[in-house]
């Protein structure tokens, strides 16, 4: 049986489209990575344009992460994190204590992002019981934020177009405008016109239902697989200022923005200047190679929490491979690379390239808007049409599968969040592949534009 064949009769990837459970034709078959290029299984070279799923941070085939995972393989290939302590979970959590701002210096390690998210959300309920406000649990989160897929990491997701019959904790989670002019039908005089109104949509939220019963305020600093929304300026900081006024607790989900993806760290205090009470991590932390993630808390946070406020209370919150010592060497190499290769400095220098390079199909007809900061970054599709509801949902599918395909076939790898390209290339992308990347994608639109416009 070819790989397909297996893979429509035994497999179920996340986000199945159910319809056609076990008939797909167009997921790609990916067999090889080297430096920013993927390879299918037919043998076409494509730049990786989503870099994995936002975590590709140092490039595929780098020898020097597969020495370092082989060597601590051999020497402890596992530990448990409920009764052991391995010396390269400790290494790690101080290099990210290090860099994560203010006095966030206790790393709590999971098995990716929706774990250190639901993780974090949890040590909050846990809080808000010991420090006797057990009705401090709602959640703000905002429209098109993304935050995993657990229960608690889904209940706070904000995608409405993704079409789901889950269940999630609506009771407890209250969305939020997504800070993004682009999707706004209201039009805004300007960029702090609109900004004044989503921190006032806040500020009447919170009233709402009483400070007394809000928990905490969850956001990734730019909203990823949203769409990568870049808010307003300063409404991360305005935001930041609401909540810690009324006590709510603030978590930055930086998922996707922590390890370098916007040219630091993390991201939060560098170009938003916002402290928050805990960050969330995953993905780049590794560059994708091994499954880790995690969340770093503040001291002050804890301290409310432990010793003589804790009362015989403990965090019974954990998983098998919570600070897995091969997970930590994967991302030890991959932040050594990162120093060695200075790629923090490269992204802060050919980000703003990128960008510019994206915004520059903007002159096709197809391309509704280009957004983005350092090295992620969204092309929007649109056919402009009247269609509304589910016509325009269908159009809009149809239309990113055509550039989906189109794009494969002048070397790039996209596969569109429905009408969304979603850009998060390897960090070490030069100029040139820049250019290699706009031009393919540029191609794939004209080809798409001739099919659907004529
Ligand atoms: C901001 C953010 N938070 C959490 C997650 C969930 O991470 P994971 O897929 O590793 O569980 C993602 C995944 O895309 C994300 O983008």
């Amino acid at each position: 049986m070819s790989v397909r064949d297996t893979f429509n009769k035994h497999l179920l990837h996340p986000w199945s489209d159910l319809p056609n459970l076990g008939e797909d034709d167009s997921t790609p078959v990916i067999v090889r990575g080297e430096g920013v290029y993927i390879y299918d299984d037919n043998g076409q070279r494509m730049i990786d344009g989503p870099g994995g799923m936002w975590c590709m941070q140092t490039g595929y085939g780098r020898q020097e992460i597969a020495d370092r995972v082989a060597t601590q393989i051999v020497e402890l290939g596992y530990s448990t994190a409920f009764s052991t302590i391995n010396p390269l979970e400790a290494e790690l959590a101080q290099r990210i204590a290090e860099k994560t701002p203010g006095d966030l210096n206790r790393v709590f390690f999971t098995t990716g992002g929706s774990t250190a998210v639901d993780s974090a959300l949890r040590l909050c309920q846990l809080a808000r019981n010991i420090r006797g406000e057990p009705q401090r649990k709602h959640i703000l989160c905002r429209d098109k934020g993304y935050h995993g897929s657990t229960y608690l990491s889904a209940s706070v997701t904000g995608k409405e177009r993704d079409k789901t019959a889950m269940d999630t904790a609506v009771d407890l989670v209250h969305f939020l405008t997504a800070p993004c002019a682009f999707y706004q039908e209201q039009e805004f005089a300007s960029e702090e016109a609109f900004c004044d109104f989503l921190i006032a949509e806040l500020e009447a939220k919170i009233a709402e239902l009483g400070p007394e019963n809000i928990m905490c305020f969850i956001a990734e600093p730019i909203l990823g697989s949203g769409g990568v929304l870049v808010p307003p300026k300063g409404y991360n900081r305005r935001c930041w200022e609401v909540v810690k006024r009324h006590g709510i607790t603030y978590i930055a989900d930086e998922v996707v923005t922590a390890f370098g993806r916007l040219g630091h760290w993390f991201a939060s205090e560098t170009l938003f200047d916002v402290v928050p009470d805990i960050i969330t991590f995953a993905k780049g932390v590794t560059s994708g190679y091994l499954p880790l993630g995690g969340y770093a808390v503040s001291d002050a946070f804890m301290a409310e929490i432990s010793g003589d406020n804790a009362e015989g209370n403990c965090y019974s919150n954990g998983f098998t491979w919570s600070a897995n010592p091969v997970s930590c060497a994967a991302a030890l190499e991959s932040w050594d690379i990162i120093e060695r290769e200075q790629l923090l400095e490269h992204v802060r220098d050919v980000g703003p390239y990128f960008q510019a390079q994206l915004r520059t199909l903007m002159d096709l007809p197809l391309v509704a808007d280009v957004r983005g900061m350092g090295m992620m970054a969204a092309v929007e599709m649109s056919l402009g049409s009247d269609a509304e509801g589910e016509a325009l949902l269908e159009q809009d599918y149809h239309l990113g599968d055509l550039i989906d395909s189109h794009c494969r076939e002048f070397g790039l790898l996209v596969r569109p969040l429905i009408n969304v390209c979603i850009m998060s290339p390897p960090l070490i992308l030069t100029r040139e592949q820049v250019d290699d990347l706009v031009s393919a994608l540029r191609k794939a639109l004209l080809k798409a534009q001739e099919e659907l416009l004529g």
